[in-house]
């Protein structure tokens, strides 16, 4: 093959040389691709992590319409803050815990499991009052700075007294042993937090917006454009590409990464290996 690739990140070009269906199936890899908007949370949330104990603990909540990478942020954040060994005292030491609301907001279902997240040995069947206390005394042990509780708009699945008191039980987690709370989910979790004043006014809130056209999303494509193992360049920060991808995509992060994905597979199937506005619009309406 005669082509040098150099529109690929070196560790790509191996890949775009296999045979398609290798080609294919590496395009279900997970991936990470950095822009602003995550690089702004980053910043946000090592700041967070790093502030010492004390009586306010400063909590945040992190929001944005479903797809758009909330999850994929905080895992990223996350792995960048692995746990520690403490050599000393022969523990480990997680800075972050990190958990999802249950489906429904019912306290007990929140401890357990916030006590399977710490690897905790615990009874399912016991009492509200026994599962808080063995909660807190796992925490104090493992002393985390930060708890990041995910798909917080469950809580809007509940009553108002669920609500309230699934809000409260974070308040008190929060002041009892001074970690931070990153409340992540969709405008749903906004209005959740809304029916309680008090917690509503102790969250800043970060949005993540949908993608416009921007430096900022063309710098996205142009990343993808390095990672995706075609043959040939595309350019896909060119204008066409960039209106029919953001018309297709409703400018989430998950849905322009499906496009892309589908409009690499149809581009490797016929030959062209570059992405053109006919990929885009053919993929956009393929289910994969
Ligand atoms: N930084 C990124 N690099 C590459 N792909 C990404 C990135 N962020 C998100 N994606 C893609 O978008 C998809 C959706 O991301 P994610 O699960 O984080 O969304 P979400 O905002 O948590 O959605 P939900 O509210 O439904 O949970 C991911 O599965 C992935 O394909
Ligand atoms: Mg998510």
């Amino acid at each position: 093959m005669g082509a040098s690739l150099t529109h690929l990140l070196p560790e790509v070009r191996s890949l775009a040389k296999s045979d398609d269906n290798v080609r294919i199936l590496a395009l279900a890899r997970d991936r990470w691709i950095d822009y602003p908007r995550a690089t702004q949370a980053f910043k946000l949330l090592d700041w967070m992590v790093k502030i010492p104990p004390r009586q306010r603990m400063p909590c945040v909540l992190l929001y944005g319409d479903s797809n758009i990478g909330k999850t994929q942020v905080i895992a990223k954040f996350e792995r960048r803050h692995p746990p520690e060994y403490d050599e000393e005292k022969g523990v480990e030491h997680r800075k972050i815990v990190s958990m999802q609301m249950p489906p429904t907001p019912d306290q007990s279902r929140f401890y357990t499991s916030l006590l399977f997240e710490l690897g905790a040995p615990f009874n399912a069947a016991a009492k509200l009052s026994v599962l808080e206390k063995l909660t807190r005394e796992v925490l104090r042990e493992i002393s985390p700075r930060m708890l990041v509780v995910d798909e917080v708009h469950h809580l809007l699945a509940g009553s108002y007294r669920e609500q309230r008191a699934s809000l409260n039980l974070l308040k008190f987690l929060a002041n009892d042993l001074q970690m931070t709370i990153v409340l992540v989910g969709t405008q749903d979790a906004e209005f959740a937090l809304q029916t309680d004043s008090q917690m509503s006014s102790r969250f800043a809130r970060f949005v993540m917006p949908r993608w416009q056209e921007s430096e900022a999303f063309r710098g996205l494509l142009a990343a993808f454009e390095r990672i995706l193992p075609l043959r040939r360049p595309s350019n896909l920060a060119k204008r066409e590409v960039v209106s029919a991808v953001l018309a297709a995509s409703g400018g989430l992060t998950g849905e322009v990464s499906r496009l892309l994905n589908a409009a690499t597979e149809l581009a490797i199937r016929d030959g062209r290996e570059m992405i053109d506005v006919s990929h885009i619009e053919q993929a956009r309406s393929s289910v994969f």
